[in-house]
């Protein structure tokens, strides 16, 4: 599968209607087959932790650091971020940690009377610092507060890394054992055992100088959205200029009203006051409606042109204890250049899905050429295969349901050349 993902799109909050479509410059070739990986849309997607071993010091201790990688197209880790626990083989101790937090509530008794370490338990949890952090308490690429974004929206900022001292009271002079049990404290999220890898080679002073790990290790953590959660969070709804009938998402997409446990509240009642835990996920309280999704995506089929159609996404945040920062939504269907395409928010402008309310939704226009040979309203072909929302599939109608094009016919495809998809420069209509 190849992906030409287009940044793209929107509502203007206050302005009734604004619509940027940006090219972006990516390709990306996605090798794989869909069967072995979790996301058919991002097969080898991965969060990989890597640990460096930069330095062996006399005193028998290690300087080492450790990254988070997301390899994973689409998915981001949002707030509260994660929270990296794994289990030491002996008693190896963090003596020292910069760009991220050990907490130390394990056993400590080996060091009572002696100098304590930052972290002297058998499983750390490490936590990520904040971006204000002082400047002599950081390394490159920490403090995020435990966000990753995900690799196609944001290259900086899908990595994290902080450095630790390390050391164990009972070994001296041999190495120091290798770490398991790998925790990205993320749910859904599950890690492999360490494997050795060649060694990380290291660019400093802007690529002059070269300097290497000593050893490297790599653990790969992958996601699994029955693992994340056992209902889906966002379902599709359709609805095309040529036939009246809306398609509403499909019923208990994401739960059933007035199921035990299923807590919605009704349109135009306020959501009680949330007693929230810090570094909690809120839990999503939504809209109450037929398929309890916090997340709805509706295809509306608007306009039919000589050589082109246009379609219009409107993205609803019906979650009233969430905004949706980075969000991002990616598109399967055939007239889409290489089948698929990305679309997200323009940074600073609605990059946030706000939470449910007036200003809760995000809409983009996009303009679709008709490619001769595929292009048709017939059989619901105008309709997505596959819509995903932070990298969670959506629930769509069943096709059979898709609103029907009438008897006649003359709505179908013209002839045009290009299996390219057009793509808007800049259009602005502000009432
Ligand atoms: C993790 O993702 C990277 C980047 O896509 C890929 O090169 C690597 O093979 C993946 N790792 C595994 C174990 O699938
Ligand atoms: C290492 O340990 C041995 C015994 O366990 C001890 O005799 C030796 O002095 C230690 N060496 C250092 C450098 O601490
Ligand atoms: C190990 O992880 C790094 C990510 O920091 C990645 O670039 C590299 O390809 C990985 N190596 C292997 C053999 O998976
Ligand atoms: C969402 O963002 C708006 C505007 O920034 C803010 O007023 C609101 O409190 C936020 N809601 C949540 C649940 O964080
Ligand atoms: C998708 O794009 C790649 C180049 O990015 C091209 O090689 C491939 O033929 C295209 N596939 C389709 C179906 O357009
Ligand atoms: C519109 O689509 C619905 C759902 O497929 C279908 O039942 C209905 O007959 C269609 N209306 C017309 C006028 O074709």
């Amino acid at each position: 599968m190849d992906l030409i993902p287009f940044l793209f799109v929107a509502k203007h909050r206050s302005v009734d209607v604004v619509l940027i479509l940006i090219l972006l410059l990516i390709s990306i070739t996605c090798f794989a087959s869909p069967a072995y990986g979790f996301d058919p849309l991002d097969p080898n997607g991965n969060i990989t932790i890597r640990w460096d071993v930069l330095q062996q010091n006399d005193d028998a201790t290690q300087d080492v650091q450790l990254s988070i990688v997301n390899f994973q197209l689409f998915r981001h880790i949002e707030f509260p971020g994660w929270r990296l626990s794994w289990r030491w083989p002996g008693d190896e101790v963090i003596w020292n940690i910069l760009g991220a937090e050990a907490t130390e509530q394990g056993d400590c008794s080996a060091f009572r009377g002696g100098q304590l370490p930052h972290c002297c338990e058998k499983e750390p949890v490490i936590i990520d610092l904040l971006s204000g952090t002082p400047y002599n308490k950081q390394v490159a690429n920490c403090c995020r507060g435990g966000v990753l974004s995900s690799m196609m929206q944001d290259q900086g900022k899908h990595l994290a890394a902080f450095q630790m001292h390390i050391g164990s009271p009972s070994s001296n002079g041999s190495t120091l054992g290798l770490a398991t049990s790998f925790n990205l404290g993320i749910p859904g999220y599950s890690c492999g055992e360490a494997f050795q890898v060649p060694p990380t080679k290291f660019s400093e002073d802007q690529g002059r100088r070269k300097t290497q790990a000593l050893a490297t290790w790599n653990v790969t953590c992958s996601y699994s959205q029955f693992m994340a959660s056992h209902a889906p969070t966002c379902c599709v709804s359709l609805s095309a200029f040529y036939n009246e009938t809306i398609v509403s998402c499909p019923k208990c997409s994401c739960g059933c009203r007035g199921q035990a446990g299923a807590q919605c509240v009704k349109l135009g009642e306020l959501p009680h006051v949330l007693q929230l835990q810090q570094n909690e996920p809120p839990k999503p309280v939504v809209q109450c409606s037929d398929h309890m999704c916090p997340i709805r995506v509706h295809w509306h089929v608007k306009l039919s042109y000589t050589q082109y159609w246009r379609v219009k996404i409107t993205v609803t945040n019906l979650n009233y204890v969430k905004n949706y920062s980075d969000w991002n939504l990616v598109v399967l269907h055939p007239n889409l250049r290489n089948d698929t395409g990305m679309f997200y928010g323009i940074q600073h402008y609605n990059d946030m899905l706000l939470q449910s309310g007036k200003n809760g939704n995000v809409q983009t226009e996009i303009l679709l050429h008709k490619d001769p040979g595929i292009f048709t309203f017939k059989g619901g072909w105008a309709f997505p295969r596959k819509i995903s929302f932070n990298g969670e599939e959506c629930v769509m109608p069943s096709p059979d349901d898709y609103p029907r094009l009438p008897n006649s016919g003359h709505f179908d495809a013209q002839t045009t050349s290009s299996m390219i998809l057009l793509l808007f420069l800049l259009l602005l209509r502000v009432l």
